[in-house]
């Protein structure tokens, strides 16, 4: 029971450091560095997505704190799937649509 336990600890520390999470953070919920400020979500008929997707792990406010360049957006999302968002790759796609229409910087 006791090593049990034990190891379990050991694996969510392992995966919480490769995920670098805040130690003191619970894995699934990703604590901003700095408070996060409102952002508005411009309806377009992918933002329902966005949200189902993408604001599980964080606030949605923290994937649209700031404008990214166009390519970032592919790179993004990419990186979150690899965490474990659930988007099936036609909804990436819509998501990266989404994020590059409203959320991009302007070269
Ligand atoms: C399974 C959990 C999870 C889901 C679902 C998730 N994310 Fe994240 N996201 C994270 C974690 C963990 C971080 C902080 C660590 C990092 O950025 O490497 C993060 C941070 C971010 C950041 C900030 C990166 C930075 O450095 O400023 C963006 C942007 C982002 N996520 C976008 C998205 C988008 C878009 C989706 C939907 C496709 C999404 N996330 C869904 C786990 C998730």
């Amino acid at each position: 029971m006791r090593s049990k336990v034990g190891a379990c600890v050991v694996l969510s520390a392992l995966v919480w450091s490769a995920n670098n999470i805040a130690a003191d953070a619970p894995p699934t919920m990703v604590s901003p560095a700095a408070p996060l400020k409102p952002v508005a979500l411009p309806d377009d008929v992918n933002k329902p997505l966005l949200l189902r997707a993408c604001a599980v792990c964080h606030p949605i406010e923290l994937v649209v704190q700031r404008k990214r360049p166009v390519e970032d957006w592919e790179r993004q999302v990419a990186r979150m799937v690899g965490f474990g968002a659930v988007a099936t790759e036609a909804e990436q796609d819509r998501i990266i649509d989404y994020l590059e229409r409203w959320f991009s910087l302007s070269p």
